[in-house]
């Protein structure tokens, strides 16, 4: 095989940046090839891994709620624009509910991985077969650009998972404004924020028992291997979550235990690791719910509805371009 003609050479590019850097960062969106789907697919069954269930008891308790603010002071029907689709588990209940009551409405969902995004087109269309569904594939900013001017819709933007908290504080109103920007009078987004808690709750999600986690934070490393020809010993790296509960930042790290030497192939370099140097790899922001206002608020959108679970460990906010 020739690893030359099948790299992906913005991975190539961003390998190479984040582990020149000082200090050494890899960026959260390369977990998700076919195997880092597959364990996320995973860590969503986990019992620590609770913004899952909440998200799904938020829309099955509050789908009629969703669909009324969908459809109000609206004539024309909607168009659910799905940032992140992922396995559709949790937008299933939506569609399902949706497609019950014979609504006019079209789906459009987004994601980095074709992977994910043929598997629920694919589901969706067998499920649905009168639904009108245009896939997207790109990252999120990528994604930005389906949302072009399409006046005979009301877009709904999705942003559900906790997507948002893969960003800082100050990428997250960026990319927001962004969203905001490009949507006309009258739309709405649906963002799903986990929310600040107990931080050991916070800590376990990311620290689960099986290591479903750790083998997720590992598989950065192991696609390195795969696809650019890396020589990476996933041993000699831990595992290492942390929370900030001032902050709100559950940060993620692959920490090295022992000095040693990482070769890359596709990238004809070598990289060092001092003993203990870590590798930043992940954001998972939390937020409070007056944070949540704030950014409502800094991305120019006004605030319709929160929907709680009924532990208030995770919100699903409405939000309008005025
Ligand atoms: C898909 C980004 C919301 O940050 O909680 C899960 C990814 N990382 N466990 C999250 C993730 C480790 C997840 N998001």
């Amino acid at each position: 095989m020739s690893l030359i003609s099948t790299i992906n050479k913005q991975f190539a590019l961003d390998v190479q940046k984040g582990l020149s850097a000082q200090p050494k960062t890899l960026p959260s969106k390369y977990f998700y090839d076919k195997q880092g789907d597959a364990l996320f697919q995973q860590i969503m069954q986990l019992e620590e891994y609770y913004p899952t269930r909440c998200e799904y008891e938020i829309f099955d308790t509050y789908k009629m709620h969703l669909l009324d603010l969908f459809q109000k002071n609206s004539d024309k029907p909607f168009k659910l624009i799905e940032f992140g689709a992922g396995d559709g588990h949790k937008t299933k209940v939506l569609l399902d509910y949706f497609t019950k009551k014979d609504q006019n409405f079209q789906y459009v969902p987004i994601d980095i991985s074709r992977n994910v995004l043929n598997v629920i087109t694919n589901k969706f269309s067998r499920s649905y077969p009168s639904l009108d569904i245009q896939a997207f594939h790109g990252d999120y900013f990528e994604a930005l650009k389906s949302l072009e001017t399409d006046q005979n819709y009301r877009k709904v933007v999705l942003f559900m998972g906790s997507n948002i908290g893969n960003f800082s504080n100050t990428e997250a109103v960026h990319f927001l404004q962004q969203i905001h920007q490009r949507l006309s009078k009258g739309d709405l987004v649906v963002i799903g924020v986990d929310l600040k808690k107990y931080p050991q709750r916070i800590l376990d999600a990311y620290n689960d028992k099986k290591g479903v986690t750790r083998d997720f934070n590992h598989n950065l490393l192991k696609r390195i291997n795969r696809e650019l020809g890396g020589n990476f010993r996933i041993d000699n790296f831990l595992h290492y979550p942390t929370y900030n509960p001032q902050t709100g930042d559950a940060q993620s790290y692959l920490v090295a235990k022992e000095p040693h030497e990482v070769h890359i192939k596709a990238l004809n370099q070598r990289f060092t690791f001092d003993a203990w140097e870590s590798i930043y790899t992940e954001i998972s922001k939390k937020y409070s719910v007056k944070e949540v206002e704030v950014l409502a608020r800094e991305s120019g959108f006004q605030l319709i509805q929160h929907f709680f679970d009924r532990n208030k460990y995770f919100v699903d906010t409405v939000w309008q371009k005025n």
